[in-house]
């Protein structure tokens, strides 16, 4: 047997974000070890040039490496935008799996469906971002939408306040009266706060995020690279969360977001 089987799969973010994909990690393979790897010091990303992320990505996967992992999940639409290419060079023997927003699904909601793709600055503007929406555009129409300070406020724990109301109402309020058949959440904090973008669209808008296609891309993986570890014989395995913020409601926050 592969001893790797039983390392961790490194999850890792900005921040708290990506433990909306570690939810659907945990959901599809509770018998897997995980190390949530959460960048709240240097959070957000979206804000950052395309190198400052590559080099915080790459020093944070050092990190990870030295207290050994089978696969690095890039719970990070901006990370991956930024960072996958070139970590994937670097490191050949290890599995990266990267999300990027989920278009392709949201392509198929309906016939030519007019959809919303909320993410951050810098993934909007990455050239892969851009050929995602070439090979979808004519199956349906893509506008993005840059959401400057929603991670912040989602970093302060911020799930259901006046503020991230009306922070929502004026991001929205351009198309209060236009046909939006769909929104993509092109970023992993965003699905924490599903329920309060939801309240500003009809309920036959679809939202949809790339958590749960991510978590099954990561166990295809890591079945054909034979490292899944087995679920008949072994019990739920372990999740320890770790944050580069010296402030410990961080943890506090990831905990509370994923056990909710
Ligand atoms: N959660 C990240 C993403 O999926 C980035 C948030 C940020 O730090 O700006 O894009």
């Amino acid at each position: 047997m592969d001893a790797r089987r039983e390392l961790p799969i490194a999850v890792l973010d900005s921040g708290v974000g990506g433990i909306s994909v570690l939810r659907e990690l945990v959901r599809i393979m509770p018998q897997e070890n995980y190390i949530y790897f959460g960048d709240s010091q240097n959070a957000p990303y979206g804000s950052k040039s395309k190198s400052e992320v590559l080099e915080l990505t790459k020093k944070n996967l050092a990190a990870l490496k030295e207290r050994g992992i089978k696969a690095l999940v890039i719970a990070c639409n901006t990370a991956t935008s930024a960072a996958v290419r070139v970590l994937r060079e670097e490191n050949p023997e290890l599995i990266i799996v990267g999300i990027e927003p989920a278009i392709k699904p949201a392509s198929e909601i309906c016939e030519k469906p007019r959809v919303i793709v909320m993410a951050t600055a810098l993934t909007l503007r990455e050239e892969k971002f851009k050929s995602l929406v070439n090979r979808f555009w004519g199956k349906g129409e893509f506008i993005p939408l840059p959401c400057h300070g929603l991670v912040e406020l989602i970093e302060k724990g911020d799930l259901e306040s006046d503020e991230l109301d009306e922070y929502l109402a004026k991001l929205f309020a351009p198309y209060k009266n236009e046909k939006i058949d769909g929104i993509v959440l092109g970023c992993t904090h965003y699905p924490h706060v599903r329920s309060m973008i939801a309240k500003h669209f009809s309920a036959d808008v679809k939202i949809i995020d790339g958590g749960e296609g991510t978590a099954r891309h990561t166990k295809r993986k890591l079945l054909e690279a034979g490292l899944l570890r087995d679920t008949s014989s072994e019990s739920d395995g372990k999740i320890e969360i770790i944050n580069t913020s010296q402030d410990e409601k961080m943890i506090e926050i990831s905990k509370k977001l994923l056990y909710r």
